[in-house]
């Protein structure tokens, strides 16, 4: 995966955020770290920011010192409690006798715990602060309670700009030999809307079709994007709701699709599909676009209009 090939090593090596990483970079090398909140779209560089910190912090000792935990994973808060109690309490296993860097425990997925869960992690970055230091990481900062928030130095990180995702494409399609149209490079971007792994992914489907040009793209994009969505869309309609979550959980987590563009793309699709009831459709549609804006959790929310679409069959 090109993504994975091409994530920065350095701080300065990651595209844009240039303010971010900046004020990441002071803190870092401060003799007092503290503990980082990030928060931000899909795609943009938390984590490999991150991932960033712990090696510069650590250098090669970083894989031994640094935990890695993904809340929504590890659901439970007991979970992360024991992970995070054994791993701040176990011997550091520097070669060098004056090591005294803090480990650093990396939490994604933060704003997937329940308040209580938090407030719980809220007791463990205590009991643990000296000996290491929390970068949690969040899509949504809104969802993070405010006595960890207040602990931690908060960064928000944006979508990318075009000429940056245009050129860090470029950059890679040239170490990979391969041909990138201009036009081509623009028409990614407007699909992927500054989320730079959906963007390197796209490219390297088109690629993988031969060249970057504007009909391998767009075969790309279809092919990931919209035709997905039609294909969960007939599976909800048709009552498998189990197999269009899994589908959709694929869709957003692994190929990196918004939840905004899920319900635009679905929105598309369906009028092509020639409903019977486009009327209940288009409620249900505006029902869970508002519910979106309005900051409810997305994951929950799709989930739930997958139910709703199986009820309008059958009425
Ligand atoms: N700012 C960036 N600079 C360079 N590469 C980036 C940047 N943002 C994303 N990428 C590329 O996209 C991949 C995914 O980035 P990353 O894991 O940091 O995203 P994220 O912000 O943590 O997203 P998510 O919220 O989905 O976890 C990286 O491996 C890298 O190839
Ligand atoms: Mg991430």
């Amino acid at each position: 995966m090109w993504t994975e090939k091409y994530r920065p090593k350095r701080l300065e090596d990651i595209v844009n955020q240039s303010d971010i990483i900046k004020g990441i970079t002071n803190l870092v090398r401060s003799p007092d770290i503290p503990h980082m909140l990030f928060s931000g779209p899909a795609g943009v560089g938390k984590t490999t920011a991150a991932l960033c910190i712990a090696m510069e912090i650590l250098g090669d000792e970083w894989r031994k010192n640094t935990l890695e935990l993904n809340a929504s994973d590890e659901r439970g808060i007991k979970m992360v409690r024991e992970r995070v109690k054994e791993f701040a309490a176990s011997v550091k296993l520097a070669t060098d006798k004056d090591f005294d860097k803090p480990k650093i425990i990396i939490l994604d997925e933060a704003d997937e715990m329940t308040s209580e869960a938090q407030t719980a992690l809220r007791r463990i970055i205590e009991d643990s602060a000296r000996t290491t230091r929390f970068i949690i990481i969040c899509n949504y900062l809104s969802q993070i309670i405010e006595p960890i928030q207040s602990r931690c130095v908060v960064f928000r990180f944006t979508r990318l700009p075009k000429a940056d995702v245009i050129e860090h494409l470029k950059m890679i399609a040239a170490k990979e030999k391969v041909k990138a149209d201009e036009k081509a490079l623009e028409q990614i971007y407007d699909s992927t809307g500054g989320d730079l792994r959906h963007s390197i992914n796209v490219m390297q489907a088109a690629a993988g079709m031969g060249a970057v040009n504007a009909a391998n793209v767009n075969a790309a994009i279809g092919l990931s994007g919209r035709s997905k969505v039609g294909d969960i869309l007939k599976l909800a309609l048709a009552g498998k709701f189990n197999e269009a979550r899994i589908k959709l959980l694929e869709l957003t987590q692994v190929y990196g699709m918004s939840e905004t563009d899920f319900l635009k793309y679905a929105n598309q699709e369906a009028y092509d599909m020639k409903l019977e009831n486009p009327g209940e459709f288009a409620a249900l549609m505006a029902e869970y676009d508002y519910r979106l804006a309005s900051g409810a959790h997305p994951e929950i929310q799709l989930a739930a209009l997958l139910a709703q679409l199986g009820r309008l069959k059958k009425n």
